[in-house]
């Protein structure tokens, strides 16, 4: 025997008095009265191997007790039942392996960090040794279950219908709203290549080309500010369809959500709400809500002049919106140091000048905003806001933009943590559909696309794109889970007029779209069907569905908040000779 019978998780007590030979990685050595205990591992799991000298004879033994933690070995032996000493804990832990033979295939250096389950080790050290990082069980059952995830959604999509097409890597620039990652060109001086944000325009032209229905497991590539669901790379599961129409995507793609959480999960799921974008910022100030929980926002502008209170009637007065939410239950649970935080601190990060806040506890309204308001005010904010004792109500009087995003971060912070509302087998779905097309951006002063240039207007809001851009609505959609933008598409324009249009209104004259989308305008021309898709952060998916932290988690080797490979050391400095050849002289001193 000289290949492996089984792996480290295989034996069980069916297997007893079976001969075996395994191979993996020494995870830990016990030595127990002369008698030597290895836990040995791979990727199945673990196996409890015994060198008892009366066995294995004198030199076998004495070889054991040299091994240590990650040397890899074979070894060969006979299953044993461990009876009565069985490990519950372990799939594998009513049995062990009484060693005959043993080889050491190669040794390792003490490691920087054990590979067991519960060694705590902080995040870049385990980063700087990914390769040993990736030993842990729970990353390899986390990238086992992404390899999972995506084998079910290529088979979902290929029992649809759907292509796998690869599209380029080095490309031009697609207007996805991050910075590009830029690959200087060494056959033309002075022109550069950009790494793809999305394939949207190449899946386009799919479509334009007889396609009919795409998919890819796409790379993407965005510079941008990093948190725990963003990463500089990360994948998209990316799919287009011709002659579609929203709520035929809606429904092909919801389909692969039920079907992964019924494959993967083993949970059926109910059909998916539907929410109109703006009612997701009034009810919940945000465009991906978490329905994991109440605390909707009510509309006050209306009570907030006779209300009594200053800070109300001026946030209206001066063009605002005042509206509040009820935190039901929590005035015994929220602190006068929480509330202070809310107020003082944490709204004031999404522009907010302070966070009104009324305890309604024993009988008594207490707290800031509480003692101005008149007593009819009272009564019918008490009947608006659902008001009884032990609630905490907040409020926001500001631009209505200032009011939706304090009150909805609030919302969210008291839910997810000064709260704790969520609990982890809740899955909360909601397709967030018809954003605007367009929002005025302060900064540049014009207006930007809140999907992507590319999106398709309602056809009846066509003659709004020159009058009235605000009010015009784009048959787009998001697919949001417990908070998380999940997913995002929108039906495209496949017309040649409405596209440039669209450009116009976003300030993009004829020459610019010529010059950056010419391609697409050409094709629109040559019989482009109508066409719409979606694409799914598939990291994030993976993210929610594992109940990990952070994308990182399931990455295989992720880059740093700070947008760095630790175990490359990269990005870096590169040769004289190599920047000379791309033509490239750089400004940046090369000490970082
Ligand atoms: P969008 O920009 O909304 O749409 O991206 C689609 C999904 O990709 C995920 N995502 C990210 N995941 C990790 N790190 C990032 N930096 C990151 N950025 C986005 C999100 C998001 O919902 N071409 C369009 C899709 C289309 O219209 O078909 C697009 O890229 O989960
Ligand atoms: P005071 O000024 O002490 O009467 O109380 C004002 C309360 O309202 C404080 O809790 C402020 O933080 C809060 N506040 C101030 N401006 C706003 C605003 N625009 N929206 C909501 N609350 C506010």
């Amino acid at each position: 025997m000289s290949q492996r019978t089984h792996s480290c998780g295989a034996l069980r007590g069916s297997d007893v008095e079976q001969t075996v030979l395994l191979q993996g990685w020494v995870q830990n050595r016990r030595d127990h009265g002369g008698i030597i205990f290895i836990d040995l591992r791979d990727r199945e799991g673990l196996t409890q191997i015994t060198f008892d000298p009366d066995i294995c004879g004198a030199d076998t033994h004495a070889l054991a007790d040299r091994l240590r933690s990650e040397w890899v070995i074979a070894i060969e032996g006979t299953v044993k039942s461990r009876g009565s000493n069985l490990n519950a804990n372990l799939a594998t832990g009513e049995i062990e392996v009484f060693a005959s033979g043993l080889t050491i295939l190669n040794r390792a250096k003490t490691p920087p960090f054990q590979i067991d389950e519960h060694s705590k080790v902080g995040e870049e050290t385990r980063l700087r040794h990914r390769f040993l990082d990736l030993r842990r069980p729970q990353v390899q059952h986390a990238l086992i279950s992404r390899h999972r995830i995506t084998k079910v959604i290529r088979d979902y999509f290929d029992e649809h219908g759907f292509l796998d097409v690869e599209t380029p890597i080095l490309c031009k620039s697609t207007p996805e709203g991050a910075r590009d990652y830029l690959v200087p060109s060494r056959v033309h001086p002075g022109h550069f290549f950009a790494l793809p944000q999305s394939p949207q325009l190449f899946k386009q032209l799919l479509m334009v080309a007889g396609y009919d229905r795409y998919m890819q497991i796409a790379r993407c590539f965005r510079d941008e500010d990093l948190r725990a669901d963003r990463q500089p790379e990360f994948t998209q599961v990316d799919i287009e369809m011709s002659f579609v129409d929203m709520p035929t995507v809606m429904d092909i793609t919801e389909g692969m959500i039920q079907r992964l959480w019924r494959e993967v999960l083993g949970i059926n799921l109910p059909p998916v709400r539907h929410m109109e974008y703006a009612d997701a910022m009034a009810r919940y100030g945000s465009d991906k809500p978490d329905l994991r929980y109440g605390m909707e926002i009510v509309e006050l502008s209306d009570w907030a002049p006779d209300s009594g209170f200053v800070v109300f009637q001026r946030g209206v007065e001066q063009g605002g919106v005042c509206r509040g939410f009820n935190a039901k239950g929590s005035a015994e649970i929220l602190s006068r140091r929480n509330l202070d935080y809310l107020d003082k601190q944490f709204v004031r990060d999404y522009g907010a000048k302070g966070l009104a806040w009324i305890k309604v506890s024993g009988g008594e309204w207490q707290g800031p905003a509480a003692k101005n308001i008149s007593a009819a005010a009272r009564e019918e904010l008490a009947k608006r806001l659902q008001v009884e004792d032990g609630d905490t109500l907040f409020f926001g009087a500001d631009k209505r933009s200032i009011v939706e995003a304090s009150l909805g971060a609030v919302r969210v912070e008291l839910g997810t943590k000064l709260l704790g509302l969520t609990n982890p087998e809740q899955w909360e779905f909601v397709w967030v559909h018809s954003a605007p097309m367009f929002e005025y951006d302060e900064e540049s002063r014009r207006w930007a696309s809140i999907h992507h240039p590319f999106t398709a207007p309602y056809p009846e809001h066509l003659p709004l794109l020159e009058s009235d851009p605000g009010a015009c609505k784009s048959l787009s959609y998001d697919l949001v889970l417990n908070g998380v933008e999940i997913g995002g598409g929108s039906i495209r324009i496949h017309d040649t007029q409405v596209q440039s249009q669209v450009f116009r209104a976003l300030g993009i004259n004829a020459e610019e779209a010529r010059d950056k989308f010419g391609f697409l305008l050409d094709a629109l021309e040559l019989g482009a069907p109508p066409h719409g898709g979606l694409a799914f952060g598939l990291d994030r998916l993976v993210m929610l569905m594992l109940h990990l932290d952070s994308i990182r988690d399931c990455i295989a080797f992720p880059k740093t908040q700070r947008a760095m490979d630790l175990m490359l050391n990269a990005p870096s400095t590169v040769d004289e000779r190599q920047l000379r050849e791309l033509h490239i002289v750089t400004t940046a001193s090369t000490v970082l």
